[in-house]
């Protein structure tokens, strides 16, 4: 511990009341998180538009560097296209997706605030391969509990969440989860009882979710499913989050020929 000075404790005991009055205190800024979704990076020259979504992800991560410095950055799947699906590409070997997979983390590691990721459909089981993890959790001012699927059939994109367990632990606080396939609209095997904990535990006011390729909030029993718009398509879009000491604001942000600006009221969810 610093000592103070003895003459300096002198002083500050003859000032006069008021002079020792505090100003008051600005309130410390919120929080703020970037939800991404559905980038559909495919940088091999194949698809012009997947061209065009790997450019706008490079100019996402500078606009996050140079100007938004959010605290956090979630991402929630379909992180690449995974042309090897595509008719005119089936013949590509696996190798392919894997490699756009590695090209999209190199993408991501230019990004200087931390991130949370988990893969989507398009993103499969080399998703684990590429980042280490189908599960993750970041601390925050509350717990960013990020779930993956275990993909049970591949062109179809559909899917498991096998991991209650650990998502019953992670839920020891106020948490903000979040996935690749909604929990509110029946796109894998079993969202009902994803669903079920996450009521249970009394824990958790917000999912993060995308594959639907559009912005909506669905507020059900308490918890907001909110999915994000689609990135990789024309307008680059993507949602901001601030934590606030009683609530949750989040605005969509998107472009057209200029820079990214916020668009629309924001969403409010009371803590
Ligand atoms: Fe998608």
């Amino acid at each position: 511990m610093r000592t103070v000075p003895c003459v300096w404790v002198l002083l500050l005991a003859a000032a006069p009341a008021r002079a020792q009055e505090e100003k008051p205190r600005e309130a410390a800024p919120p929080y703020r998180f970037v939800h991404i979704t559905d980038i559909h990076f495919e940088d091999s020259g194949r698809l012009d538009w997947g061209v065009r979504n790997a450019k706008g992800f490079g100019e996402f991560v500078a606009f996050m560097n140079e100007t938004m410095k959010p605290d956090l950055v979630v991402l929630t799947g379909d992180l690449v296209q995974d042309i090897t699906q595509e008719r005119p590409f089936k013949d590509l070997p696996p190798t392919e997706h894997v490699s756009q997979l590695r090209k999209f983390k190199e993408a991501l590691a230019k990004l200087r605030a931390p991130c949370a990721v988990v893969g989507g459909n398009h993103d499969w089981t080399e998703f684990e391969e590429i980042f280490g993890h189908r599960n993750t959790r970041h601390d925050g001012p509350v717990a960013f509990v990020g779930l993956g699927l275990k993909h049970t059939n591949r062109p179809l994109g559909w899917g498991v969440f096998e991991d209650a367990d650990w998502l019953k632990k992670q839920l020891d606080g106020e948490s903000i989860v979040f996935l690749h396939h909604p929990l509110d609209f029946p796109t894998f095997q079993n969202p009902g009882a994803v669903r079920k904990i996450l009521e249970d535990s009394g824990k958790v006011k917000l999912v993060l979710q995308g594959h639907l390729h559009g912005f909506r909030d669905n507020p059900q029993k308490g918890i907001h499913y909110v999915t994000g718009p689609m990135f990789g398509t024309k307008g680059n879009g993507f949602l901001v989050g601030e934590i606030h000491k009683d609530r949750i604001e989040i605005v969509r942000w998107g472009r057209e020929d200029g820079p990214w600006k916020p668009s629309g009221k924001p969403h409010v969810i009371a803590r």
